[in-house]
């Protein structure tokens, strides 16, 4: 019998996988809720990123069942750092929806709001063993390396739309969720996107781009413009606490960030009210297509904080005890910012 590209392709890779799959907790004594959670995080977040903060959902809600009971505010502290906020919010709504009436398909899967056809078909896969292709960045970077396609693609949709019946035609379907997971592991640590370890794949004899020369031409995209933003903000403490509110940026972005805090924003009627004292910090985050310089100020001079809040312009705004801020939802970046300036106490 003749031996397909697929075949060969499928045979190298999983034996490429059996060896060089990394041992990650969602694929030690896998279950289904450990797939779906893990698959929620890591929806645009890398491996690393995600490993600490799984380990802490699971002790904190260990089932769908946990997960479904837990307030909406204790999920987003959970969260709180991985930021696509509305991830967590579906996964709560899929556990209160699960334990109602279990899913156990891709279909209905994809019919749980905010699963898409990549979650829904890496749940079903790697869960069930359904034989549906997944297809993320990773997977189409590997597939269009594989096949040297190098067509200008406008969105990621139009990208998809392409590789997906690709997809289908080289998914294992004895075993597609091995399947997968290697083909996902393989763009994540071989097939990079920056330098890929083209001389270490395990299917660089079969891939048309390695034998062209053209893996750095494969996937093409149209070049999203990305713009540059700035804001300013307070940092107002005393020696027991320190001043927060509600984000304001997520707004703009229909709201994914509702619910958690930052540091609070300099508007024309609080610079009016306090003033504005030394620059401490700038620091850089990114939204989407938004590039954000925060530049974050202290006030012109020492404030209680207990009076402050009860001012027309702090009414949004919370007095945070150090003691509290274990206990809420920050996002990332502010996070980290604020226990920088804690640590360091020198303002
Ligand atoms: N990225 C998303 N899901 C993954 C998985 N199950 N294995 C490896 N990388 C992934």
């Amino acid at each position: 019998m003749r031996v397909t590209l697929e075949d060969r392709f499928r045979s190298l890779l999983l034996s490429w996988y059996s060896k060089n799959a990394r041992i990650l907790p969602w694929r030690i004594n896998p279950s289904l809720y450990k797939t779906v959670v893990s698959e929620f995080m890591l929806q645009q977040t890398q491996v690393k990123t995600v490993l600490p903060y799984f380990e802490r959902w699971m002790h904190l809600f260990p089932s769908f069942k946990a997960l479904s009971e837990a307030k909406e505010s204790t999920v987003l502290m959970a969260w709180s750092g991985l930021g696509y906020y509305a991830r967590a919010k579906c996964l709560h709504e899929c556990a209160r929806v699960f334990v109602k009436d279990p899913i156990y398909s891709y279909q209905r899967w994809l019919n749980c709001k905010g699963v898409g056809n990549y979650t829904a078909a890496a749940v079903a896969s790697i869960a069930f063993n359904e034989a549906v292709a997944v297809v993320d960045g990773n997977v189409m970077r590997v597939l269009c390396r594989l096949l040297s396609v190098t067509e200008l693609f406008k969105t990621k949709d139009a990208a998809v739309k392409i590789i997906r019946p690709i997809a289908n035609q080289f998914l294992l379907k004895t075993d597609p969720g091995k399947y997968n997971e290697a083909l996902m592991e393989l763009g994540a640590i071989v097939c990079t996107k920056q330098k890929p370890h083209c001389e270490e794949c395990p299917v660089k004899s079969c891939c048309k781009s390695y034998q062209k020369d053209t893996v750095h031409l494969c996937p093409h995209f149209v070049q999203v413009k990305r713009t540059r933003c700035k804001i300013q903000r307070y940092w107002i403490r005393d020696t027991h606490a320190f001043l927060l509110e509600p984000s304001t940026v997520g707004r703009v972005f229909q709201g994914t960030l509702r619910g958690l805090l930052e540091l609070p924003t300099m508007t024309p009627q609080r610079l009016s009210a306090i003033g504005v004292g030394k620059l401490v910090f700038a620091g850089r985050r990114s939204i989407g297509t938004k590039d954000f310089t925060e530049q974050i100020y202290l006030p012109r001079k020492k404030i209680n904080l207990e009076s402050l809040i009860l001012l027309p312009e702090f009414s949004n705004c919370v007095r945070v005890t150090f003691d509290q801020q274990q206990y809420l939802a920050f996002t990332g970046p502010h996070k980290h910012w604020i226990s920088k300036f804690l640590q360091s106490n020198k303002f």
